[in-house]
């Protein structure tokens, strides 16, 4: 799992002006938002940045020309059909005027005739090419039709002008996108702590106690929350998961090592989920070498526990007042009973509980599950892990 993705795809359109570079940041905005995004170009924004960037950062292939679809003699179609959103950044007067005349005579202004999808224009121009009646009639035709526009700031342009025209920032135009495509970015400065997946404690230097936990609910939580906007700390043992992307991943083998971790992320954390599945005991005094069976050393025979701290507990015991502690309760038995005690025991904000058992919960994509707060008790059907970290996360930020 990369990012958490929002089944949603932008079309950015980019047309021929120096603020093309800028097309490439919003490409990373909005992927971070868990956005797919495709890229169309003018041929003259093919003289300002190459389609080979974006073919790098989108992974995927970039229209520029109307006739040379990969093996799809309706290109513009098909692309104007995938698109959720069509956003036009940097979007120059002769393309605006284009559209606006419905003129149709290359592959980006083909597609926007094209597209049923809502249309997005952040413009960017010399300031007398902006403030031109013609410029602001046409602005008024798009609005009028319900194009939304992204208007262009005042600064210093390139032309060496300083005036009205220069491309809106980049998070702007990103915010302005998400919104439009009805996605939230409600955890924007918020910052968010998940400890996910097992722990594994040492018998010797080869053989470790551990469990099941796959890492899929405290991976989907994290990647979750860095696509709703907020700063994520995850801290995980090991999985065959690669975490996802803009966050800070904090590998750890043994609970003691992620109670370190996690006690040094906790205090700046707004929301901390404890998604781990951490191991209660671990072995007393693990062998510094490798024990032998038939050498007459017991303690492979015999491996003596003792208690591991309790992460969650311990964490949630200092916790300050605006922050909000997410524990789970996987069970085999009495899920409901057995998660509200541990909110009670656990001095958690709130509780996931969910079955485990044979072929349940652990290390499968979906999951059922009750949320249990302080006020009531949520009971959720059966559903992705994508999905269900959503609502607990939106369950937490309602605590906040
Ligand atoms: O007591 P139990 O292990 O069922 O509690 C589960 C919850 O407590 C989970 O949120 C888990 O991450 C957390 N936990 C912990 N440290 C432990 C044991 C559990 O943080 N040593």
């Amino acid at each position: 799992m990369a990012a958490a993705t929002t089944q949603k795809t932008v079309l950015l359109g980019v047309s021929g002006c120096i603020a093309a570079y800028k097309s490439a940041e919003i490409v990373r905005g909005l992927q971070k938002a868990g956005v797919r995004v495709k890229v169309v170009m003018t041929a003259h924004a093919c003289e300002f940045v190459g389609p080979t960037t974006f073919r790098a950062l989108t992974h995927e292939p970039v229209a520029t020309r109307l006739f040379d679809g990969p093996g799809d003699a309706i290109h513009h179609v098909s692309l104007a059909q995938e698109a959720d959103l069509f956003l036009i950044a940097p979007c120059t007067a002769n393309v605006m005027a284009k559209i606006a005349c419905g003129i149709a005579d290359d592959i980006l202004t083909t597609t926007a005739l094209a597209t049923k999808a809502p249309l997005l224009i952040a413009p960017a121009m010399n300031v007398n090419m902006y403030e031109a009646p013609a410029t602001r009639q046409n602005m008024t035709v798009l609005k009028d039709r319900g194009v939304r526009f992204v208007e262009a700031e005042e600064g210093y342009l390139a032309c060496g002008d300083i005036g009205a025209g220069r491309l809106a920032e980049v998070d702007v135009i990103v915010a302005a996108a998400l919104e439009a495509l009805g996605l939230e970015r409600d955890l924007a400065g918020r910052r968010v702590l998940v400890t996910a997946g097992p722990t594994i404690e040492a018998i010797d230097p080869v053989r470790y106690l551990t469990n099941h936990s796959s890492g899929k609910m405290g991976y989907a939580i994290a990647a979750a929350a860095v696509r709703r906007g907020a700063r994520v700390t995850l801290v995980s043992g090991p999985v065959s998961l690669v975490p996802p992307q803009d966050l800070l991943a904090v590998p750890v083998r043994s609970a003691a090592e992620m109670l370190e971790a996690a006690a040094e992320h906790f205090p700046a954390a707004d929301i901390a989920v404890f998604t781990a599945a951490v191991c209660d005991m671990r072995p007393a005094s693990p062998a510094s070498r490798k024990l032998k069976k038939g050498d007459g050393d017991e303690r492979l025979a015999t491996i003596e526990l003792e208690e591991n701290p309790d992460i969650l507990a311990t964490l949630a015991a200092v916790k300050g007042p605006g922050q909000v502690v997410v524990g789970f309760a996987a069970e085999t038995e009495n899920v409901r009973a057995n998660g509200m005690k541990k909110l009670a025991s656990k001095q958690a904000d709130l509780i996931v509980a969910n079955q485990v058992g044979e072929n349940v919960g652990f290390g499968q994509d979906e999951n059922q599950a009750y949320i249990i707060g302080h006020d009531g008790i949520l009971d959720l059907p059966e559903m992705p892990k994508d999905a269900l970290a959503d609502i607990i996360l939106d369950k937490a930020l309602e605590l906040l």
